[in-house]
């Protein structure tokens, strides 16, 4: 590629990066200054970007990505193989980008799809392939009985306790939770959640992801136009970039190993309570039910004011005594959060060696 051209495409990716984003005010200024154009080249730029389909304008005139190609397909959920879908409808999007990009896709999108065909008890399946000068993103839909209401009529068969949706959808971010443990294992969503740039689930009117996006209904119904798709069953929508470097492997190195399979997990505890304060006993068992699946626990404080007290003894000493060869480790804890932990840890010492004494 000649100089030239290799910096237009460098401009045109960095204006499309921009608008991506959503930083819609800076387009102009960052584009003018971080690639050295004057103000006409940069209207140029848009123009050309507009012409070629790139680019379009929303309701409130703001340039958004345009999809190079949109399609629909609907299934009826009988006899349906995830994988043949993949290769017949899925496949045709996917199959020009690169290798890790075509594995991270395949791997997400039968997951996905297994789901809505064993899980849903749905009659119809809708899947949507969006592709926009960036991304692909698939929205795979079911009307059926809604992902979090499954979990929680599941749980509350099992257990005899009543729990909130919210609780219910929260099982999701711990990895092992399935509702067939005969033939499931509960890692599809625990892996493909982390290995998309966005993954979100949209039912009973909740949204579960990793990241607190504040718009994630907009989000979605940009995408699904006529979202009446999330009044009932499941959507599910993931988003990943056409250049990513991501590979599977790196996911699965994070959580399993060969010998042990999927040994480890990792909370967020923002994610289970809204404040950022968490100070029950029940609230850390509803938490850590199902934890003794694992060798190795990682608990994520950020964005964790402070700590109960009985929250933190549930954990570190009654979960712990309980399981003593599950390790518990902490990151992102601040001093408060950290100072509770240490002195819990500590009083629970000093309680055994008197006891040996
Ligand atoms: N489309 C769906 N409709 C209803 N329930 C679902 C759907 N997708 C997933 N689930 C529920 O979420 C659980 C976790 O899904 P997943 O992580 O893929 O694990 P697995 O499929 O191995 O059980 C399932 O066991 C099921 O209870
Ligand atoms: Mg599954």
């Amino acid at each position: 590629m000649s100089f030239k051209k290799e910096k237009k495409e460098r401009i045109e990716n960095y204006i499309l990066e921009l608008i991506k984003n959503g930083n819609h005010e800076d387009v102009k200024q960052k584009t003018i200054y971080a690639c050295d154009i004057s103000p006409t080249t940069y209207y140029r730029y848009l123009k050309n970007l507009k012409d070629k389909n790139l680019i379009k304008e929303d309701k409130n005139n703001r340039y958004v990505l345009a999809d190079v190609r949109k399609e629909l397909f609907c299934y009826k959920n009988k006899g349906l193989y995830e994988h043949e879908i993949y290769e017949n409808d899925i496949d045709q999007f996917i199959k020009t980008l690169p290798k890790n990009i075509q594995n991270i896709w395949y791997y997400a999108f039968t997951e996905i799809m297994n789901n809505a065909i064993e899980h849903s008890s749905a009659n119809e399946i809708h899947v949507l392939v969006a592709e926009t000068p960036l991304d692909i993103i698939i929205v795979i839909s079911d009307e059926g009985i809604g992902i979090f209401n499954n979990i929680k009529s599941f749980i509350e068969e099992t257990t005899g306790e009543e729990i909130s949706l919210e609780d219910a959808m929260r099982q999701l971010f711990k990895g092992k939770f399935t509702t067939k443990s005969e033939n499931h294992a509960g890692e599809g969503i625990f892996f493909t959640s982390r290995i998309m740039d966005l993954f979100m689930i949209a039912s009973s009117g909740l949204f579960f992801s990793h990241d607190n996006y504040k718009d994630l209904e907009a989000k979605i119904s940009d995408i699904v136009p006529n979202s009446t798709l999330l009044k009932k069953g499941t959507s599910v929508m993931m988003q990943l970039s056409k250049n990513s470097n991501k590979e599977t492997r790196t996911i699965f190195n994070q959580f399993t190993t060969p010998d042990e399979g999927f040994f480890r997990t990792e909370i967020k505890l923002k994610n289970f309570c809204e404040h950022g304060y968490p100070v029950s006993r029940s609230q850390a068992r509803r938490i850590f039910d199902g934890m003794n699946l694992f060798k190795e626990v990682t608990i994520d404080f950020e964005g964790v004011s402070d700590l109960g007290q009985a929250f933190c003894h549930e954990i570190f000493v009654v979960f712990q005594n309980k399981f003593p060869d599950i390790q518990i480790k902490a990151i992102n804890a601040n001093e408060n959060v950290q100072g509770m932990i240490s002195r819990i840890i500590n009083t629970e010492k000093l309680l055994k060696k008197k006891v040996k004494n």
